[in-house]
Order: C-alpha cells, then structure tokens, then sequence
C-alpha cells in the first residue's frame, strides 16, 4: 500500500480538497512523466500524483532526481493557465515560493531560493539541496497547461551527488507528518498558481527575491559550450530572467539551459544529459 493515504490528506487539505484530484502510487517511472500522459488522455487541472517511488525520476535537462520512499517525498501538479507558453516564464520559481512557504509554516528554518528551480538549505557546511522543481509546459488550443514535478528530501539522500544535499530534518522539521506536509505545499501551491495566473510572476517577484540565497554574490553562469558569464547576482526581474550585473552592465538571462554558480565554484557542473550511476 502506498505511504500516502488519501481520507488523510483529504481531511488535511479541508476546504481545498475539491482543488485537487490526488491518486498515490507505491511505484511509478517518474510523477512528471505519468502525470504528462494522464494530461494527454485528458485529465484535469488540478490532479496530482504522488509515489513512493520512481524509477526514473528527472530533473532539468535530463538529470536524474534520486528519491526513496522512507526518506522522499516526490509528486506532479497538472496546472492549467489561460495565457501562451511566453507567459509563463518564472512559473519554477513561483513554485518555490510555495515550497519555501509551506516548508516554514512547518517549522523550517534556514530555506532558501536560487534562480531557477532549487530550494537550498543553509547548512554549517554551506547551501545544500533541499528540493527542486521541474516545470514542463505544452501548449494547447485554449492557452497552455504545466506538469510541475517537486521532489522534496525529507531526510538527506545517502548517495553521493555532485553537489551538497540536504533533508528537511536538517531544517529542524524532525519526523515530517507527508500528509500534513503535502496539504500545505497543496495549499501554498493552488494560492501561488492563482496568483501567478492573474498576475504573472511580478506578483511573487517580492517574496521570491526576500528569500533569494545569492543576492548581491559573485556568481557564474555557466551554459554548454560558452565561456562562463561573471557578474553580481540580482535576482530575477518581473518576468522570471536572472539578473546579472556584469562588467557590461545588467544582462538578462531568460533561458533555463545553463547552471548557476556562485564564482570560482566547479561543483556539480557537467554535461547536460549525464545520469547518476
Ligand atoms: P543547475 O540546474 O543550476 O545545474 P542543479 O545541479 O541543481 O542545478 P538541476 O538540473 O536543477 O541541477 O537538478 C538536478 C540535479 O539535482 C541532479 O543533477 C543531481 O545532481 C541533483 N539531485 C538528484 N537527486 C537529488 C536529491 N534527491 N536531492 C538533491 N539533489 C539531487
Ligand atoms: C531539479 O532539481 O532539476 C528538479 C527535480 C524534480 C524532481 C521531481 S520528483 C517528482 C517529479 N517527477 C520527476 O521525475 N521529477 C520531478
């Protein structure tokens, strides 16, 4: 049986469990990728899959997201806006700004944002990993609708990975309660979504950048194939790009394509398309 019972999460979502349309696997390729399929055959904004366990979990760029059900929680949002794919831009980090909400709401301290899609945890070792977020867009004819993956470590994933990781235990959210902690991310999320849907990411651009982890950092961009773009890291502008100041002036970075760094910094910077072993 999977870990998530669904009378339990209805209960916890209260009044927005008619938002959502939840099924809970045991075990699935990845939440993204069934997710896509369901919205293909039709299913509604507003479902949600959670699983135990993936076998194929993703992150940007063909990464590999590495999850286990004891120490895990990962799960999709189908999503649906009336507005063009162009629109869209800075919806990832509008989904962190749910995530960091819900994380504090349950106690979390120390939670992060780096442009565009992580949610960091400050640790004495420095910012490690905590969750990412993984926005896929397909256009349709009445507008576009967004699978958006969120995998979340509950407690610190014991494999090796390029680049430091965190749980949420470490957030001093201790035995983290999944079903309260999905609702309120549910919560946070369908407030979120709402408003990015009216308003677009301006309207989130306020908290995100209060949380922003690199603000006025040295940092690098780093994009395949080109040199590293050095600047002072400003955070994201009403439209979701990053910006930058250089020794050129402030540039905007729009696409999602390239890793951020803070400078000098080489961990975690390989191809796109390398799978962990
Ligand atoms: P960037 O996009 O800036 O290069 P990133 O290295 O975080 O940042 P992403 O593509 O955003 O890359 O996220 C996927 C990466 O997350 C994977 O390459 C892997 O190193 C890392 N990762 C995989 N599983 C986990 C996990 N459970 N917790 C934290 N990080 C993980
Ligand atoms: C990233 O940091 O690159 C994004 C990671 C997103 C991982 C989640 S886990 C649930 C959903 N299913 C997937 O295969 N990926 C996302």
């Amino acid at each position: 049986m999977a870990l998530i019972d669904l009378v339990l999460l209805k209960a916890r979502l209260g009044e927005l469990a008619g938002r959502f349309d939840v099924d809970a696997l045991e075990s699935c390729d990845s939440t993204s990728s069934e997710l896509m399929r369901r919205a293909e055959a039709g299913a509604p904004a507003g479902t949600v899959i959670v699983a135990d366990r993936q076998e194929a979990g993703r992150g940007r760029r063909g990464r590999s997201w590495l999850s286990s059900p004891e120490s895990s929680l990962t799960f999709s949002v189908l999503w649906r806006f009336n507005a063009p794919l162009a629109r869209l831009g800075g919806l990832s980090l509008a989904v962190g700004v749910a995530l960091a909400r819900a994380l504090e709401a349950q106690g979390a301290r120390g939670v992060g944002l780096k442009w565009p899609n992580d949610v960091l945890l400050a640790t004495a070792a420095g910012d490690a990993k905590l969750a990412g977020v993984l926005v896929e867009l397909v256009g349709d004819r009445r507008g576009c609708q967004a699978v958006i993956g969120i995998g979340l470590n509950l407690s610190r994933p014991a494999v090796e990975l390029p680049q430091p990781v965190a749980g949420l235990d470490q957030a001093g959210v201790l035995g983290a309660d999944r079903h309260s902690l999905l609702a309120a991310i549910l919560r946070e999320l369908a407030d979120v979504l709402d408003r990015f849907a009216y308003a677009g990411f301006s309207a989130l651009r306020p908290e995100w950048q209060q949380r922003h982890v690199w603000q006025e950092r040295p940092v690098q961009v780093l994009g395949e194939g080109e040199a590293p773009l050095v600047g002072s890291c400003l955070g994201a502008d009403d439209d979701g790009a990053l910006l930058l100041a250089t020794a050129a002036g402030v540039q905007r970075i729009y696409s999602g394509d390239v890793s951020l760094r803070p400078e000098g910094s080489t961990l975690g910077v390989r191809p796109a398309g390398t799978t962990l072993g």
